[in-house]
């Protein structure tokens, strides 16, 4: 099998989807027609609904059928067709192999859709492994739960993949570790918007047996203003709807709810009142979570003001349990420097208490001495 790497194709000329009802045909179509480029979508079906999404269509017989290879020229010369993309495994097959005679100089447009599908998982797969055989030495101390299984761990690193959000690979890894060397009690994380990281805690706390996440977050759109330096961020988050960006957290971590997930809808400092009151979430989606009341690992990535991440290590800090941790969520960061100038008061107005410290991706990492 030939691979392919989205070549360009004639420029000029039109490229034919085919079959153009399929999902990724469709997605296709978007992407060509936001690069300006032409398209003739093609189907077997007498009728296609998705014909009336195409500029142009034409009819194919059914790739098994005799007449496929003829009917498939006489359309490349009548729309003088440059390039194909087909998400349908058999027929990019069948493409693959007879168009260098059927229509010498028309290409492939995309890699075979079975590697297509495969390659996150793939990628996932060797993530899982890397992580497994190059583990983090975080302290003198040892960790306290063996690693995850690797298909365990490549099931994480695939459906993080798959969530949007801001949660770099490197911090995965860290999270993914510290979470072997943690205390047990609740995860607390400030800041979810549609869920990444919190995917990732609230597997950890279930393959891990650390405890319960809670996630507190207003989603509203004056909470996402973090009166970054330039103000680059917050132009780029006024347009989304914070609203919006709860219903995607749900459809995100619903799946993964084992009766351990649950979110307050409250401002940070607001939350930590609430947690020390009643350690419980009671959501329509989630049902009610009850809580420790004492925090193992907490996870700080709401607003990056520095008024705004040191009311937050302000309100959380103390219900950190002695051995559990505290991320600071980007403090290598671009926009500002809220995050590292809280960071670095919290090290050094705690310094007897932090047993180890590093930064790994943009965040940074603190586990608090175990008291031993
Ligand atoms: C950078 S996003 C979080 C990204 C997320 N952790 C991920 O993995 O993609 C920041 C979030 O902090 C929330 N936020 C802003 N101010 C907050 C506050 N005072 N308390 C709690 N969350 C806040 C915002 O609503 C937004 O959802």
């Amino acid at each position: 099998m030939t691979s392919h790497t989205e070549p360009t194709g004639n420029a000029s000329k039109p490229i034919l989807v085919f079959p153009g009802g399929m999902p990724r045909s469709l997605e296709y179509l978007q992407k060509c027609r936001s690069e300006g480029r032409a398209v003739i979508g093609a189907s077997s079906l007498e009728y296609d609904v998705s014909r009336e999404q195409y500029p142009d269509w034409a009819f194919l017989p059914y790739v098994t059928q005799p007449g496929f290879d003829e009917a498939l020229k006489q359309a490349i010369l009548k729309f003088d067709i440059g390039g194909i993309f087909s998400p349908n495994a058999v027929v990019w097959d069948h493409l693959n192999r007879v168009l260098k005679d059927v229509a010498p100089g028309v290409h492939l447009m995309n890699d075979s859709p079975v590697n297509a599908e495969l390659s996150g998982y793939r990628a996932a797969r060797n993530h899982a492994s890397a992580l497994l055989n190059r583990p983090l030495s975080i302290s003198a101390d040892k960790a306290i739960r063996p690693p995850m299984s690797e298909i365990e761990l490549a099931a994480l690193f695939r459906h993080a993949e798959l969530i949007p959000g801001m949660c770099d690979h490197e911090k995965i890894c860290a999270l993914c570790e510290i979470a072997r060397y943690s205390a047990t009690g609740d995860i607390v994380e400030i800041g979810s918007w549609w869920g990444k990281s919190a995917f990732i805690l609230a597997r950890l706390a279930r393959c891990y047996g650390i405890g319960k996440l809670l996630c507190v977050d207003p989603w509203t759109n004056e909470g996402i203003v973090s009166k970054d330096a330039n103000a680059m961020v917050d132009r780029a988050f006024s347009q989304v709807d914070a609203g919006e960006a709860l219903i995607v957290f749900e459809m995100n971590l619903l799946p993964y709810n084992s009766n351990h997930v649950n979110y307050l809808r409250m401002l940070s400092t607001d939350g930590a009142k609430y947690y020390r009151e009643h350690r419980r979430a009671a959501t329509p989606s989630f049902g009610t979570t009850d809580y420790c009341g004492h925090i193992a690992i907490l996870h700080i990535d709401g607003n990056h003001s520095y008024d705004s991440a040191k009311a937050d290590i302000e309100a959380w800090g103390e219900f950190v349990v002695d051995g559990g941790w505290i991320v600071f969520d980007d403090y290598v960061w671009p926009f500002g420097d809220g995050p590292q100038r809280v960071s670095d008061e919290f090290l050094e107005s705690n310094r007897s208490r932090v047993a180890t410290a590093f930064v790994m991706g943009s965040a940074l990492f603190i586990q608090l001495s175990t008291g031993d």
